[in-house]
Order: C-alpha cells, then structure tokens, then sequence
C-alpha cells in the first residue's frame, strides 16, 4: 500500500517525461527546414523519401527526401554531427546494428524496399557495399581480404574464378601491381592508402551497385588520398558513390551532386558546381565560405 503510494507520483513524474521528449521530438520535427534544389533524378539507382532516424527519442535526420542516380558521385558535406553518417549508414541498413537506433521512411535500391521484412540484409550490404573512415582490412592475406565477400556470397565456383575476381578487383582498386606479388602476406601490413584501396578492393569484389564511402581519405596523405580520388572517379563509371567528406575541395574534385546537411536536415542539394558557386540557401553559403563548421 505505501509502496503503491510512492510509485504513482513517480510513475506518473515518467510519464510527464515521455510525453515531453515526445513533444519535444515533434516540435523538432515540425521545425525542419525545407530542402533547396535538386534532390530527385530521372531512373535513380536508390531512392529515400522522408527518411528519419532517431537515437532514442533524439532525431538525428528529419524528413530526407534524396536520390542517387547511376553512375554518379554524390557528396554529403555539413558540419560535424549534422547526420552524415546517421544517414549513409540507412543506405545499406548499417544503423541496424545500433540498438537504440530507429529509422523512418522509405528507400529503395533499384524499386525494391531495403527495409522490407524480407529483405536479407547479408546480400543487401554486398549490393550497396561500405568502406569506413580508418582502413580496416581483416586480420588475413591480401588475398583472402578480396576473395571474402564472393566467397561468402557464393560468386564463384572453383578457385580460378575467385583468382580472378580478386585480380579483377585489386586492379579496380589500382592496387594489383603493388601486391601482386605478396598477395599471401597479411593486409594489415600495407600502408594506410594501400590498406584502404584493399578495402575498396574488397567492397568491389562482392559485386555492388553502390559503394558507400565515409571520410575516406580523412586518415590518408595528401598522395594517398589523390590516389583514392583518382579512383573513386573512374569506379564511377561502373558504381554509384556515396562519400561523406570534410574537404570541400574533395567534394568538389569527385563529385557531380553535392547534398549539404545541417542539424539533421538535408537543406540543398544539387549539381557540385551550383553548390559551390552559387548555393541558393543562406546556410549553404555560410558552410562553403567557411563562416561556419
Ligand atoms: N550511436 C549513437 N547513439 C546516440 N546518438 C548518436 C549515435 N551516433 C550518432 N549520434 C548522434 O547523432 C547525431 C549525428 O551524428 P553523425 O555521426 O551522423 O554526424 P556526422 O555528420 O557524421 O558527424 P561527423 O562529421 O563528426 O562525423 C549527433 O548528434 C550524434 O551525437
Ligand atoms: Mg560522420
């Protein structure tokens, strides 16, 4: 009876507090600013219309509508913690990983719905393949790095055929000559730009359509990451690239779209050039002439 007694003030103090997170969560929602531009293209290869994601109640992206065409590169720019990542990872259902993380809306990946029930998520993260901020190739050969993914997802049949999508992939990469000849050693041991072109390597090998790319070249020299640019403009006429960067001159060399985020909205999106030169929203403008971020 006295417990009961104590618990229901502070039952009813919880769920004040729920009520108003929720509030709360809506009238950030209610606030979000209307993106500018060109977010939509004619035969995208992905679709996403009013994607939110929330850790908890926090929402961390409101209400993105974007689309990624074939062979292009889009560029997500914004200020540190505007959503980036929170939103490259929706693209291949990374963020499912994350406990307390919930995503809202609708993407597609060639009309089909990634988010589906049916959808497995194994064959899904092959399709729309990722490659991180820091290298991380597996603690094995170069080779086996690469022969990984189709091993896993049953590509090849006999070892010739997996021979040859690893020097398929490697040379994509633009890294067989380098390891052509040390393929059985470790791939840890290759240095940071070659480290991360095997992951390229590895992401190519399981056969994507979309290659999601998060700061790629952010733990990279100036000749690695000229090197990884180079590559993510030819991967390009096969792949469609999705890269998160800090370096607005990045974006600007690699990419045709560049969408810029802030405070978990998508506010422009459009041709690179437009963006850079002649952004339409005040915030854009403030972001790319360095006045904030
Ligand atoms: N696992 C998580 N749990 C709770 N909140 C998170 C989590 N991951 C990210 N967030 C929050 O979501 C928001 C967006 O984070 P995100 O990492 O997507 O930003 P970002 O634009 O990629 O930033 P950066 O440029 O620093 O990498 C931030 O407020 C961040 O603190
Ligand atoms: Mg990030």
């Amino acid at each position: 009876m006295e417990l009961a007694a104590e618990i229901e003030p502070l039952s009813a103090l919880i769920m004040d507090k729920g009520k108003e997170r929720q509030q709360q969560t809506v009238a950030a929602r209610d606030k979000r600013c209307k993106t500018v531009g060109e977010p939509y293209v004619q035969d995208p290869r992905m679709t996403c219309r009013e994607v939110s994601v929330y850790y908890d109640t926090t929402c961390a992206i409101r209400g993105v509508s974007l689309d990624v065409a074939h062979n292009e590169v889009l560029a997500m720019i914004g200020p540190s913690g505007c959503g980036k990542s929170t939103f490259l990872r929706c693209l291949n259902r990374m963020n499912d990983t994350i406990a307390n993380c919930r995503v809202e809306g609708a993407i597609t990946l060639d009309n089909i719905d990634i988010y589906a029930p049916a959808v497995d998520v194994v064959p899904l993260r092959a399709q729309v393949g990722m490659v991180f901020q820091k290298p991380n190739p597996f603690p094995k050969s170069i080779y086996d790095n690469v022969a990984y993914g189709p091993k896993i997802h049953g590509l090849t049949q006999n070892r010739s055929e997996l021979d040859y999508i690893v020097e398929s992939s490697l040379t994509k990469a633009g890294l067989w000559d380098e390891v052509k000849e040390r393929l059985s050693e470790p791939g840890t041991g290759l240095s940071g730009g070659q480290q991360q072109r095997l992951c390229i390597a590895r992401a190519i090998a399981a056969n994507p359509e979309v290659i999601l790319m998060d700061e790629p070249c952010s733990a990279l020299d100036p000749i690695a990451t000229s090197r990884v640019e180079e590559l993510i403009m030819e991967l390009r006429e096969q792949y469609s690239i999705v890269i998160v960067t800090h370096a607005m001159q990045q974006a600007a060399r690699v990419s045709q779209r560049t969408a810029y985020f802030h405070l978990g909205d998508l506010v422009e999106v459009d041709s690179t050039d437009k963006i850079f030169t002649n952004p339409q929203h005040e915030l854009t403008e403030a972001y790319i002439t360095g006045r904030f971020g």
